[in-house]
């Protein structure tokens, strides 16, 4: 992506950056948490974290972790863009660079707990909704499972290639 560079976060500080962002998402816009949304899982997680090229400024983050029981079996979450920078395929890029990341360590599985107003922007990139949606931290949330072996394209390339398509 042109204005955008996603890369896993090498740092303490590039860590830190993360949580700076996860903190005004989740904490202060949707109120989610009381201070802070850090978790067992933040330990040992892979942060993937978007980068605007102009500014040197973070603008969205995701998380990967391996699950506690099942080794081959990965989680996503902690998706997050910044206000000013959201509908513009950033979320969709970190998605993506996501499964990406959790197949080059040969994951089996990827699943996430998605809050239910993005249900259907995980739907249009293949995930499945996997049992009933619950509660947590008093938002409805689903868990949702993309196949690891289906080549993911974004909406975005969907249409430039469709549109490349009907030009012909
Ligand atoms: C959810 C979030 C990460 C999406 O990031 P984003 O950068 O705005 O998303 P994108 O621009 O990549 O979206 C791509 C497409 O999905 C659509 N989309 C974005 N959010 C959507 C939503 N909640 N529901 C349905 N469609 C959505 C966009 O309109 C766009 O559609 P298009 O390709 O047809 O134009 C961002 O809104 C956010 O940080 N929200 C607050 C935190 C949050 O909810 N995190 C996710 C927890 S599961």
């Amino acid at each position: 992506m042109k204005f955008c560079e996603i890369r896993a976060a090498e740092s303490e500080e590039e860590i830190q950056k993360a949580l700076e962002l996860r903190r005004m998402v989740f904490v202060h816009e949707q109120h989610m948490f009381e201070e802070n949304d850090l978790d067992e899982y933040d330990d040992g997680a892979i942060y993937l974290n978007a980068w605007s090229r102009r500014k040197d400024l973070l603008i969205g983050t995701v998380r990967c972790y391996r699950d506690k029981e099942k080794p081959n079996v990965w989680w996503g979450g902690r998706l997050a863009v910044h206000p000013d920078y959201r509908t513009r395929g950033i979320g969709v890029y970190l998605i993506r660079a996501a499964i990406e990341t959790v197949k080059n360590q040969q994951a089996s599985r990827f699943l996430a707990s998605v809050q239910l107003q993005n249900i259907e922007l995980f739907k249009k990139l293949g995930w499945e909704p996997i049992g009933d949606i619950f509660f947590f931290h008093g938002h409805p949330h689903q868990i949702m499972e993309v196949d690891l072996n289906v080549f993911h394209v974004s909406p975005q390339s969907a249409r430039r290639k469709q549109q490349a398509v009907e030009a012909l």
